[in-house]
Formats: C-alpha cells, structure tokens, sequence
C-alpha cells in the first residue's frame, strides 16, 4: 500500500527514484549527464533540502534555482519539450512512490515552479512587450 510522503527518508526515495529516471531519459538525460556532468553525491542532498524545504517548510535550502537555470540554459537551449518531460518524470515517480496530500502539493509544486521558469527562461514573442 503506498503512503503519503512523511519524512525526510521518503524526500530521499522520491529524489533519489526521479534522478534514476532522469539520467537514462532519452530526451533530457545528456543534460545532467554530458552538459553538466553533475556530482551526484553532492547535487542530491541539495534536492533532498531543496524538497524537504518546499513541502515541509524546514528552511534549509538556500540557493537560487531560477539563475541556476537561467545559466543552464545558455549552455543548453532549455526547451519547452524538456520542460514538459522533467514534469513528467518527476509527477509519475511521485505517483509510482506515494499517495496523499503531501504528494499532490510536491506535483503541483513541481509543475508550478517549472511553469515559472519556463516563462522566465523561454522568450515568448507573442507576450514581449517592445
Ligand atoms: C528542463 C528542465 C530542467 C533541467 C534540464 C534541469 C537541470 C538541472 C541541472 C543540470 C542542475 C544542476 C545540477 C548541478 O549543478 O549539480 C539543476 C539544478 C537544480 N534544479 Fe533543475 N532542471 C530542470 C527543471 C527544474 C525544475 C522544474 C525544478 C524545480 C521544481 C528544478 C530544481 C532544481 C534545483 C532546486 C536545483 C539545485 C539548485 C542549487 O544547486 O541550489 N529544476 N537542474
């Protein structure tokens, strides 16, 4: 029977389960694996903070994702197409892991974050103001 995430060893099965799914993505995996080339054992306690943080208000996460970003995106075209797969990713390993209210705000919390840096980051013509 799955549960609600409850602690920060669940954070730690969800982090851990999403980025498992991200490194062999065929669409988005090169990123953290060739762009970026990220060191694991230090980049997943910040998410275990960055998440633990942003459902149980604890505090402990001090960074600037959106700049993160921002430069991220200068070494790879963030595309609205990536966007919707780490969304994906991260929504699915949620359900596959846990069930309650906690785990609804954790997708919405993803999928509202990736909204605003996708607006933030992606130009959109049509919205530019001259
Ligand atoms: C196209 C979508 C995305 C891609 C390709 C992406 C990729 C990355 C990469 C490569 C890093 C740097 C890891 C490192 O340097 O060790 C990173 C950091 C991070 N990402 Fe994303 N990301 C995406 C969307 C998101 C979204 C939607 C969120 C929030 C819900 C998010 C939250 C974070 C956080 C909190 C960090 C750590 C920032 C820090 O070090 O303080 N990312 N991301």
């Amino acid at each position: 029977m799955k549960k609600d995430i409850e602690n920060k060893k669940d954070i730690e099965k969800l982090v851990n389960g999403f980025y498992e799914k991200v490194k062999q993505d065929a669409l988005i995996g090169f990123i953290f694996t060739d762009v970026v080339k990220v060191h694991w054992e230090k980049h997943l306690p910040v998410m275990y903070d960055f998440w633990e943080n942003s459902l149980f208000y604890t505090g402990n996460y001090v960074g600037n994702p959106m700049q993160i970003h921002q430069h991220l995106h200068r070494l790879v075209p963030l595309t609205a197409e990536y966007f919707a797969r780490w969304t994906y990713l991260f929504t699915s390993t949620v359900d596959e892991l846990f069930v309650g209210e906690k785990a609804a705000l954790a997708k919405q919390r993803a999928m509202s974050i990736a909204a605003v840096m996708q607006f933030k980051i992606i130009p959109s013509p049509s919205l530019t103001v001259n």
